[in-house]
Parts: structure tokens; C-alpha cells; sequence
């Protein structure tokens, strides 16, 4: 089945170091269909140029395929370059617009694929791909790094049922996992059609939010990695550099330079 990686993605000044090195991940992952969907209201040259450039190294490897779509968030809701990143939800209606997409070409999908929201800035073990590819319902598994915790994670019985959790960040979350944590079966994405993330609930709960409208209790939750007990995805983030010596210059050090 083709893993559906659905990934928003924002023009900041580490933006294409963050999906090269996605990328890189990805050009080692057979049939993944890569939806990149940009925080903005038209494709950007960096952003084409990348999809390009990534979809001809595809091609003698394992042959991704790839989908560019815009959504700009509204200014109300945008994080500003000083609010701390927790204020406002983040890749939401880029989600949403992804879910969409999948929805409109629900004829010309692989309907037995597997959805997965990936962010640009995670880090992704090859391993990870293996484990959803079977994804009958929802999957899910351990996400390193994340909810203030080395690991935040479903905790799993013997008979490999979902029986709790050890998340200590919100734990009054239906679904207390991270974007990162879990997969889910096309069919449910088509079965559900008006099933999105939202732009009204507090941070945290977009991922409860989501599943609650697929899935009726942990029970129909499939745990992966191990019975949950391997980090096969971390919530790595990456600092914002330091650019303070860009004034000094007359003219800015990436003039006619795409970094
Ligand atoms: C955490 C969760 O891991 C995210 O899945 C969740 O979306 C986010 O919190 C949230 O606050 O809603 P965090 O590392 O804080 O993630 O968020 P980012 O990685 O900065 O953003 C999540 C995704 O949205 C990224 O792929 C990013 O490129 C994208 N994004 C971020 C936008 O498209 N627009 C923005 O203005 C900011
Ligand atoms: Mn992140």
C-alpha cells in the first residue's frame, strides 16, 4: 500500500535544510506518495524547484510521488516571528487541505494507502514506514522527545491492546499523542468525509480531535513498534538561527543564493 505523507511546511529561514533532509529520509522509502502543502497562497520557487529537483532523484530510487498544494493560514490565526511557538495551532488548515485532496481524488488513490501526518522538522526512523504500512484502522506507537517527556507513549497489554497512557502533558486528552504517534487507513479518511483538524481547539488536542471523529475507543487502536516499546519517530526541533550579522552587510549574504 502507498503511504499518503501529508506534511505542511512554512517559509522560514531553515526551511529547505528541514526538507532535504525529510527528503533524504523519504528517498529511502518505497511507494510514498509525498503531499507538501505550503503555508501560503501560491506555490513558491523555492518549494517547486525543491519538489522538482527531489521527484528526478525519485525516480532512480524508489519513485515517490509527489502533490504541491498551497493553504495560507489566516493572519489572526499565523504564529508571529516573536510569539512562543505553543500560542497558536500550527499546519492545521495545511492538513486539512491535504485531507481534501485525498478526498476529491479518492478515484485515482491507492485505496488501500495509509495516511500519515508528517512534519517537516521530525525525525523518521526508515523502520517507521514498515510499521503503518498495515495499518487497518488507526496505528499508533511511541513518539521520542515529545509532551516534556523522553518518550510519550500508548501503553500496551500482552494481547497488544491500547490500554493507557503515560502522557503527563494534558493528560485529560482523549488522545494523548502527538501528530507523530499515529496512521490511519484511507478508508477511514474516505468513510469520514467531513472528519478534519480544526482551528477552535486548544493546543494539543487537534490529534484527539482528529481521531475521535474515525475511531469510537482505544480498543480499535493498533499498536505498533513493538507492542509500543521502540521510538521509531522523534519531535526533534530545530533552533532558529542566529542571522544578527545580516544587517552589517550591505547586501544580504544569500543575494541571488537560494539557502
Ligand atoms: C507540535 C506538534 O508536533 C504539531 O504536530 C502541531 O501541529 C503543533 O505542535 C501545534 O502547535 O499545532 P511543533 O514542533 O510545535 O509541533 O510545530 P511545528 O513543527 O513548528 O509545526 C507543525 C507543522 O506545521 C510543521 O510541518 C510546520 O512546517 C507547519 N507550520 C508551522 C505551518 O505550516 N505554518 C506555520 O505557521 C507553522
Ligand atoms: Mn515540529
Amino acid at each position: 500500500p502507498t503511504i499518503y505523507l501529508i506534511t505542511p511546511t512554512y517559509s522560514r529561514a531553515e526551511q529547505k535544510a528541514e526538507l532535504t533532509r525529510l527528503g533524504n529520509t523519504l528517498l529511502h522509502v518505497e511507494s510514498i506518495h509525498w503531499i507538501l502543502i505550503e503555508d501560503s497562497d501560491f506555490p513558491s520557487n523555492l518549494i517547486s524547484n525543491f519538489l522538482a529537483r527531489f521527484q528526478a532523484l525519485s525516480k532512480n530510487r524508489s519513485n515517490i510521488r509527489v502533490t504541491h498544494l498551497v493553504k495560507r493560514t489566516p493572519i489572526e490565526y499565523r504564529t508571529k516571528l516573536n510569539d512562543p511557538n505553543w500560542l497558536k495551532p500550527r499546519g492545521v488548515l495545511q492538513r486539512n487541505e491535504g485531507l481534501k485532496w485525498l478526498r476529491n481524488n479518492r478515484n485515482n488513490i491507492d485505496s488501500r494507502g495509509i495516511v500519515y501526518f508528517a512534519d517537516d522538522d521530525n525525525t523518521y526512523d526508515l523502520r517507521l514506514f514498515d510499521e503503518m504500512r498495515d495499518t487497518k484502522k488507526v496505528s499508533c506507537w511511541p513518539v521520542g522527545l515529545v509532551g516534556g517527556l523522553m518518550v510519550e507513549r500508548p501503553l500496551v497489554n500482552d494481547e497488544n491492546k491500547v490500554i493507557g497512557w503515560n502522557a503527563v502533558y494534558k493528560p485529560e486528552r482523549l488522545y494523548p499523542l502527538d501528530m507523530a504517534g499515529f496512521a490511519v487507513n484511507i478508508t477511514l479518511i474516505l468513510k469520514n468525509p467531513k472528519a478534519f483538524f480544526t482551528l477552535k481547539v486548544p493546543r494539543g488536542f487537534q490529534e484527539s480531535y482528529l481521531l475521535k471523529q474515525l475511531i469510537s475507543d482505544i480498543s480499535e487502536l493498533e499498536p505498533k513498534s513493538d507492542k509500543c516499546t521502540q521510538v521509531l519517530v522523534w519531535h526533534t526541533r530545530t533552533e532558529r538561527p542566529n542571522l544578527k550579522q545580516e544587517v552589517k552587510l550591505k547586501r544580504p549574504s544569500n543575494e541571488n543564493i537560494e539557502v
